[in-house]
């Protein structure tokens, strides 16, 4: 299973210095790349990931950490709908930097913290639900990822991942790998300044685990009533899994 692997990265270490750096020189323009590179469809697949784990949110004291937030989107939408206050969590400066900026302009509190998503500073079993959007898949090892998310969550608690994955029909994968190899890399470059983090883009959900294999690993991992949705022709896949109540 593993986790990132980017081009010259020879441990674990490594490779997460290699994320935390590019997401560091493209935080400037991170939205914007994201807004423009999905044509808006970003935003729909955080809103239905919202409408997904709404239960927990409604929960009566919910705790929820939104990990690997970046600049706060998934953040602030779970916000939108929670009574409770919403944590965010990442391991890169400048992105929480951009998060608490956006915060600010939108009047939302923010509840932000520095950490590791493979070392989260929280007690086992304190949370409701944990949520990651398009984080998962640059963590140095899935298999601690998803073991530090079982092991932060509550009995009754989900954990969500909402994360790039392989589109099924073959023509639309075809016109999907170029567009992600190809055009994304060049348009990605252009925005941030920043070429390689678009080539690892492409280069990384390709070596992601499909969607089943995802659901096994959270199964592996302790989690009960594992499901996904694939989104958008399947570009995106939505894994939610429950711990034993
Ligand atoms: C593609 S961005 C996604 C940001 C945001 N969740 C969104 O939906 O746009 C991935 C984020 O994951 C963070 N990240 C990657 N590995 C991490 C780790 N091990 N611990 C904490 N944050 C991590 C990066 O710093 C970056 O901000």
């Amino acid at each position: 299973m593993k986790g990132a692997s980017p081009v010259g990265a020879r441990t674990e270490q490594e490779a997460a210095a290699w994320v935390r750096a590019m997401f560091g020189r493209v935080a400037h323009r991170y939205d914007l790349a994201n807004h423009l590179l999905s044509f808006g469809i970003d935003r729909l697949w955080r809103a239905r990931t919202v409408r997904r784990v709404r239960p927990l949110l409604e929960r009566p004291g919910a705790r929820v950490l939104d990990i690997c937030c970046g600049t706060g989107d998934l953040a602030v939408a779970l916000q939108r709908a929670c009574p409770r206050p919403v944590m965010g969590s990442d391991f890169c400066h400048p992105m929480l930097v951009a998060a608490r900026g956006k915060m600010a302009r939108q009047r939302i509190a923010p509840r932000l913290f520095e950490a590791d998503a493979l070392r989260l500073p929280l007690r086992d079993a304190s949370l409701d639900l944990v949520t990651v959007a398009f984080g998962f898949r640059n963590l140095a090892n899935y298999e601690d990822g998803l073991r530090e998310m079982r092991r932060v969550l509550r009995p009754g608690g989900m954990a969500a991942i909402l994360e790039f994955s392989q589109p099924s029909n073959g023509l639309f994968a075809a016109l999907y790998g170029f567009y992600s190899g190809r055009v994304l890399p060049w348009i990605g470059g252009l925005l941030t300044g920043s070429r390689d983090a678009y080539l690892y883009l492409p280069e990384s959900i390709r070596k992601f685990p499909t969607a089943s294999t995802l659901a096994e690993d959270m199964r592996r991992a302790g989690f009960t009533t594992v499901s996904y949705q694939r989104l958008t022709g399947g570009i995106v896949a939505l894994h939610v899994g429950e711990v034993a109540g």
